[in-house]
């Protein structure tokens, strides 16, 4: 007979959906691969990698280039497969022996699941109706629960919405416990809190490449915090858990980032027009978003869903259990043609149906 760990059967898995559609918009990825330009240089580095060689030499080129672009020290930087595993070797820090964790809900479902896997008690805190973080209610439930972590996405993903980083500086200084901002959509927005970690020991930023980046298939994040914190969340990795040819692919990456700032500045200007096309269409509710989706409510989604689903585009349902989110529907921004074609596909049918 097998022995499964305690607690693995009863641990939710990650209801993400992953199958090829011919428009995907279902998982905020980048809809382009990267630009032409950065393709060709990734290409080229990729042509005289060690693979001999365990991937130091690499691991600290980023580093250091991070390092260097937010003014912080080289040791308050650890790179990751992906801000996942960032966020779940944090989760593992401050977690275990029934240590709690305060996110917000609904939020990115894998803080539950991080919660859990770290053997910690999780604290969901409600969003209020409009998905907003009641900012004291917040820095309440983390004191009065006397939390170990709390965690704040920021843009917020599935709903979209922000906190200011005058609200993430008043729970900073309100708290004392790990505070992690999760920061994957935040070029999207453009208010980082990461000048809040020179004053705010307690405060820890998670950033990845996989959103505006385009290289969520490399599977590398970063994070930002005080030097002490950073060495003790560096206990939690396993030695070269990171490829030597994603980090000399984001290595490049982040050389050439301004060669991605059109698209975020498309993304932003798309994200615009098609909330404003979409508030158009008659009892359906457009959430503001400030990141590369939108999330629109129609007491008809998940027939809609369906419906996109037979002709080949693929939108983010969320399971019935996830009561917030009732009838809700992210959709990630992608190029203008497509975002054109699932916009007309969706006025189209809920006008006919
Ligand atoms: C809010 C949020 N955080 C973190 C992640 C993890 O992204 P990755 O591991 O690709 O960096 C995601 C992915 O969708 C996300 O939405």
């Amino acid at each position: 007979m097998l022995t499964y760990r305690n607690g693995l059967e009863e641990m939710p898995s990650y209801d993400g959906v992953e199958r090829d559609y011919r428009i995907k918009v279902n998982a905020n990825e980048s809809t382009m691969n990267l630009p032409p330009l950065v393709e060709e240089r990734v290409i080229n580095r990729l042509s005289y990698v060690a693979f001999n060689r365990y991937p130091n030499e690499e691991y600290y080129s980023l580093v250091e280039q991070i390092a260097r672009n937010f003014s912080v020290k080289e040791n308050q930087i650890l790179l990751g497969g992906g801000s996942s595993e960032i966020i779940e070797k944090i989760f593992h820090t401050f977690g275990g022996n029934g240590h709690k964790v305060v996110y917000p809900t609904p939020s990115f479902s894998m803080y539950k699941i991080y919660a859990k896997a770290a053997e910690s008690q999780a604290v969901p805190f409600e969003l209020d109706k409009n998905f907003d973080v009641d900012v004291d209610g917040f820095i309440k439930t983390v004191r009065e629960s006397r939390a170990d972590l709390a965690v704040i996405c920021n843009p917020n993903n599935p709903t979209g919405n922000t906190l200011t980083v005058d609200d993430i500086e008043k729970i900073a200084k309100s708290i004392d416990c790990a505070f992690l901002i999760d920061e994957a959509y935040v070029e999207f927005y453009g208010h980082s809190a990461f000048k809040l970690v020179a004053k705010y020991p307690n405060l820890i930023v998670a950033r990845t490449f996989s959103k505006a980046y385009g290289l969520a298939g490399a599977r590398v994040g970063y994070m930002i915090a005080n030097a002490d914190v950073t060495r003790m969340i560096g206990k939690s990795f396993m030695p070269y858990h990171m490829n030597t040819l994603s980090l000399a692919t984001a290595d490049i990456v982040y050389q050439m980032r301004d060669e991605f700032t059109p698209r975020i500045q498309m993304t932003i200007a798309e994200r615009k027009r098609i909330s404003e096309q979409l508030k158009n269409i008659p009892a359906l509710e457009v959430f503001p978003s400030h990141t590369n989706f939108i999330l629109i409510r129609h007491e008809k989604a998940e027939q809609l869903k369906n419906y996109l689903e037979s002709i080949d585009i693929g939108v983010r349902y969320f399971s019935p259990s996830a009561q917030a989110l009732k009838n809700c529907l992210r959709i990630s921004i992608g190029t203008r043609a497509e975002n054109d074609e699932v916009f007309n596909v969706i006025s189209n049918w809920l006008k006919s149906s």
